[in-house]
């Protein structure tokens, strides 16, 4: 029996000693690198890209990069960020040569919008947002809009401070947080004439199902409606204070969704954050007012269309 305990004892102790060993080599070997597929691309830059572009880095980026003091995305520490997984800073996207991205070629940009990997081949978490299913005509927008002279990209020499991920974060990459595979085929724009295609689309790619889902951990951006709980809401993201503020159910659920809703109510909720021209929607919902009505109501009309999930979310 001692002899057992012994080797049990040994055995533990064993396996304590090699897990151990693993975490320190994540901790200090840090986020994976993969390799640069270097590909051809130039972006094409014209007026109405650029404009398309500033509508799109607004609602998209600017969250994350945007500086208030600076008024460009010269970026800043993310006090919106989960604390489980570090200390994390938006880097300066503005032009400048020497903090910024004036260097970063479009095809630099487009393959670590795409995959989530830097030129340098370092894997950016999910902390850092990624477009793997966006329209080559709207990315193409993004990219000519940070290379435009609009006064939110034009160079300013904030320097960047480096996140610190966290060691869940290291591990996480190596578990479950991979890069997209680059695109083979062509991704085209849904015909506007095609409302619901047209909210689908939109509401995967200004990202509106991650918050909406069950949880961030279990959302799939490679097929947003895999996510558990798609839309069902109840997810937690942070407020600038680091509180919850749960997400709503948006699923067409009559009693605990928006089942009941008018199109009207839900443009005026997405476009001005305002419900029944009284409740303030609160922070990370911000207002989406770069949308159009049609597009705006366009979600509206795709979101009646999904699987109703029943699950109430105490919204205040
Ligand atoms: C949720 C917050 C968030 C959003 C939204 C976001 N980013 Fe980022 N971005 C980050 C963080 C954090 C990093 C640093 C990642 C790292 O350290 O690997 C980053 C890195 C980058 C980089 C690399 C810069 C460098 O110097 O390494 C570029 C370029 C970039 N983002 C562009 C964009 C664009 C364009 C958008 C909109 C389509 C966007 N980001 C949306 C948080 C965000
Ligand atoms: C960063 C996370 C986040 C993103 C992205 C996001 N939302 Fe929200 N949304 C929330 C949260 C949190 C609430 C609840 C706010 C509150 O309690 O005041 C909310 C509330 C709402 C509501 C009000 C629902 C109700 O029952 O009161 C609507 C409608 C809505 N969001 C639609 C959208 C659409 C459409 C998009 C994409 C264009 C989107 N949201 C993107 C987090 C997000």
């Amino acid at each position: 029996m001692k002899k057992v305990l012994k080797l049990i004892g040994i055995w533990l102790l064993a396996i304590i000693v090699i897990v151990g060993a693993v975490l320190l080599y994540i901790s200090i070997d840090g986020i994976p690198t993969y390799e640069v597929e270097k590909i051809e691309y130039q972006a094409i830059s014209t007026p109405e890209a650029i404009e398309r572009g500033e509508k799109l880095t607004v609602m998209l980026c600017a969250t994350c990069h945007m500086n208030a003091e600076t008024r460009k995305l010269s970026g800043l520490k993310m006090v919106d960020a989960p604390p489980e997984f570090g200390e994390v800073y938006a880097p300066n996207i503005t032009q400048d040569k020497k903090y910024g991205i004036a260097s970063w070629s479009d095809a630099e940009l487009l393959y670590l919008l795409r995959t989530g990997i830097k030129r340098d081949g370092l894997y950016s978490p999910p902390y850092m947002m990624k477009l793997p299913n966006m329209a080559d005509e709207d990315i193409n927008a993004i990219i000519a809009f940070l290379k435009s002279d609009h006064s939110m990209v034009t160079a300013d020499a904030t320097p960047d401070v480096p996140t610190k991920p966290s060691l869940l974060t290291k591990i996480l990459c190596r578990v479950s947080f991979k890069p997209f595979p680059m695109p083979i085929q062509k991704i085209k724009l849904p015909s506007s004439e095609d409302k619901v295609a047209l909210g689908k689309y939109l509401a995967h790619n200004l990202d509106c199902f991650s918050c909406h889902s069950a949880d961030f951990k279990t959302v799939d951006y490679l097929d947003p409606t895999l996510s558990e709980g798609y839309f069902g809401g109840g997810n937690k993201p942070l407020d600038l204070n680091g509180n919850v503020v749960l997400s709503s159910n948006l699923t067409p659920d009559k009693e605990t969704g928006i089942g009941t809703w008018t199109t009207d109510k839900f443009i005026k909720a997405v476009k001005y954050g305002i419900i029944d021209n009284e409740k303030a929607l609160k922070y990370p919902m911000i207002p989406y007012s770069q949308l159009t009505d049609d597009e705006a109501s366009a979600i509206f009309e795709y979101l009646k269309t999904i699987p109703e999930i029943t699950n109430k979310v105490n919204v205040q």
